[in-house]
């Protein structure tokens, strides 16, 4: 019998964990393998949270091995093998970048460093609340006896967003398009890159054929689709959000497609210039819970000059939580 596999959600009661829950608890992740949710939350929303559970419980899913909930992070990360930290501090009005990136360091650092504590020694930390490369960094800081390299923030989201552009554009399946990848941040400055992405085995920019597009839609498109799906809906995307959390752990854990990349954002060793240290979206291979940067791609200055602006926009985030002493 093989052990549930144990997966701390925080902000469990928000938008994000009412698609997310319910996907993990069908399978979305660990397949035929049961879960057991730990569930965080802070205190004011663990009345509505209990009202999830009782969602999840009337679901009667075969998998789901356990539910436990609560608002102290060395309780509910404890064992945990997989952390998808979710909950974060939203900008309020008035609150300046400074006052955001301060909230949510403290989130960060005490999630940090009770995950250090806590987890099991095989743990993976996905980071979705934003700012997720920033935060990741945060987290990742405080918990020095966890290998920098469990920890990833979502740019998956990003990645599905280029896919479906791209399919729409094209009329090809989802299925066909391959080696897509986001660079950099996960914010407006990303680079979805699709000049080494393929569409039915041919080069994508190729059989799109229109710079033009690539430059003035594409790219601005993917990269602003969060705000264009607040304006739409009145809120920010969650279902969607939650779908590429899933895809994410997903694919970590059980290894990515062959002949494909996902996107992910992890610590940076320097490849393709990015500055060592910063959590920074790269194209990477996953296989048995490890993800290596696909090496090699060639970079042209087009690529160049995106790949920077977004990495020096990390840097300067990286700066300010130094000099706020979360780091
Ligand atoms: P939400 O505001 O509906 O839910 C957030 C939840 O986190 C709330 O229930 C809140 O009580 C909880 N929370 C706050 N502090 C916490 C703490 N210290 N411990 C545990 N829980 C805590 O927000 P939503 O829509 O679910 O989004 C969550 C985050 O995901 C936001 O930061 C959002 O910007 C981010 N996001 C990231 C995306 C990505 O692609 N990386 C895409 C969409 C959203």
């Amino acid at each position: 019998v093989t052990a549930p596999l144990k997966v701390a959600v925080t902000g469990a009661a928000g938008q994000i964990g009412y698609s997310l829950l319910f996907r993990i608890a069908s399978g979305a992740i660990a397949g035929d393998r049961p879960v057991e949710l730990r569930l965080l939350e802070i205190e004011p929303a663990l009345k509505a949270l209990e009202g999830v559970v009782m969602e999840l419980d009337d679901c009667a899913f075969p998998n789901l091995a356990g539910i436990e909930i609560g608002h102290e992070p060395e309780k509910i990360f404890d064992g945990v093998n997989l952390a998808l930290l979710v909950g974060a501090r939203p900008r309020g009005p008035g609150m300046e970048r400074g006052d955001l990136l301060s909230a949510n360091g403290a989130i960060f650092t005490a999630q940090g460093k009770a995950l250090n504590a806590v987890a099991a020694d095989d743990v993976r930390i996905g980071v979705t609340g934003n700012p997720a490369n920033t935060n990741a960094l945060i987290a990742l800081k405080n918990a020095p006896d966890i290998p920098s390299e469990r920890f990833s923030a979502l740019t998956r989201l990003d990645h599905n967003r280029a896919i479906s552009q791209l399919a729409a554009k094209t009329g090809a399946a989802v299925t066909d398009i391959k080696k897509v990848t986001i660079w950099g941040n996960h914010s407006a400055t990303q680079y979805p890159d699709l000049f080494h992405a393929e569409i039915g085995g041919k080069n994508a920019a190729e059989v799109v054929g229109d710079q033009a597009w690539v430059e003035d839609y594409f790219i601005p498109t993917v990269a602003k689709r969060g705000a264009a799906i607040i304006d739409a809906r009145g809120s920010s995307s969650a279902a969607s959000a939650a779908s590429a959390t899933c895809d994410a752990a997903r694919d970590w854990l059980n290894g990515s497609p062959a002949g494909d990349w996902v996107s992910m954002a992890v610590v940076s060793d320097g490849s393709y210039g990015v500055p060592e240290g910063l959590v920074s979206s790269f194209p990477v291979t996953t296989s048995g819970g490890n993800w290596e940067i696909v090496q090699g791609l060639e970079i042209d200055d087009f690529s160049r000059a995106r790949i920077d602006a977004s990495t020096a926009e990390l840097a300067e985030e990286r700066d300010a939580v130094t000099e706020l002493g979360l780091i």
